[in-house]
């Protein structure tokens, strides 16, 4: 075996899987105000940007060859409201995003989040009465929430809710709207999981969530039951699918690639983010071969694209 790895251009030679700049969707976090930039803190080199500088963002991106940026909204607490009213407003943060973009940036895509944990109070990605999330007044919200989007200027809806149905509901409120052509990313095997913590904190939802999301979001302990989601959001229209997180879940990837043909991706998500960093910062791990390793993992497993927060990075260094 180690005839083939003897050297450089050997191992190049049969090489199988390689990243491309095309992989990448870049997840972006927008804020209030004029020429802001805030950092997260549980996430080094993130920051959250305003819309004049969200638009600065997709320049580059654009520039690298970046296929797509993810929007997620900080929303200012005093907008968060029991039921995410916010998530309606036409004018809100990811509208005023899109709008901006759209028009300076209009070569590259957007896609935007369907859930209710940026505009709600309690923090929950869907409505809450007597304690429980309620399934089908959260569905019919966010067929709207999709709407208003559409309307701004989303390419891909992206919904990561996990709630029944939604993905049907939402492809038949867009189709009956005009909006055949947007595209929806279903966020399909989402687990309950401990590393999205940092995204909590990028988008504020931290101080506000109250209990977890095991009621909606999936067991880590379940491989099976992702096909099974898998099914049921090809079956209602998804034009795209996705794990998350990403690296502890390769083998769901892998699975939902093989079992069916729809394009895969997977999330590398704030908290995988974190912990390459935190780690590369100690000198514990190179940081940069680790985030390589990382991304590539997630080729060989399958996935047709990451969203990943190293996407600037990484398309820098795969331009030079
Ligand atoms: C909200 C949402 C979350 C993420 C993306 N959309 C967090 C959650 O469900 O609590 C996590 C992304 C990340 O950790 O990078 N519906």
């Amino acid at each position: 075996m180690r005839r083939n790895r003897k050297s450089d251009w050997s191992r190049r030679l049969v090489q199988e899987n390689a990243l491309t700049v095309n992989d990448l969707i870049w997840p972006i976090f927008v804020v209030d105000g004029d020429n802001v930039r805030q950092s997260v803190t549980s996430m080094p080199g993130v920051e959250r940007l305003s819309v004049d500088n969200a638009v600065r963002a997709a320049e580059r991106a654009a520039k690298l060859g970046i296929p797509v940026l993810a929007l997620f909204p900080y929303t200012d607490p005093d907008l968060r409201d029991d039921t995410g009213s916010e998530a309606l407003n036409e004018n809100n943060l990811t509208c005023r995003a899109l709008r901006a973009i759209k028009k300076e940036v209009p070569e590259i895509g957007l896609m935007t989040d369907i859930a209710l944990d940026p505009y709600t109070s309690h923090g929950h990605d869907g409505l809450l009465q007597d304690g429980v999330i309620v399934n089908d007044a959260t569905v019919q919200q966010l067929c709207e929430q999709a709407l208003v989007q559409a309307d701004a200027g989303s390419d891909i809806i992206g919904p990561s809710d996990m709630m029944d149905g939604r993905i049907g509901a939402i492809r038949e409120s867009l189709d009956a709207n005009h909006y055949q052509d947007v595209q929806i990313m279903a966020y399909t095997a989402k687990y309950a999981s401990a590393f999205y913590g940092p995204f909590r904190e990028a988008v504020g939802a931290n101080a506000t969530l109250k209990g977890d999301k095991k009621t909606y979001q999936m067991d880590p302990s379940n491989g099976s039951e992702a096909m099974m989601e898998a099914e049921l959001d090809i079956q209602e229209g998804a034009d795209m699918i996705m794990v998350k997180p990403g690296m502890p879940y390769l083998d769901i990837v892998h699975r939902l690639k093989s079992a069916f043909s729809l394009p895969t991706f997977a999330y590398q998500v704030s908290g995988e983010y974190a912990m390459i960093c935190a780690a590369g910062q100690n000198g514990w791990l190179d940081q940069d071969r680790a985030m390589w390793e990382s991304l590539l993992a997630f080729k060989r497993a399958g996935a047709d694209g990451i969203l990943t927060y190293f996407a600037p990075q990484v398309a820098e260094a795969l331009a030079k």
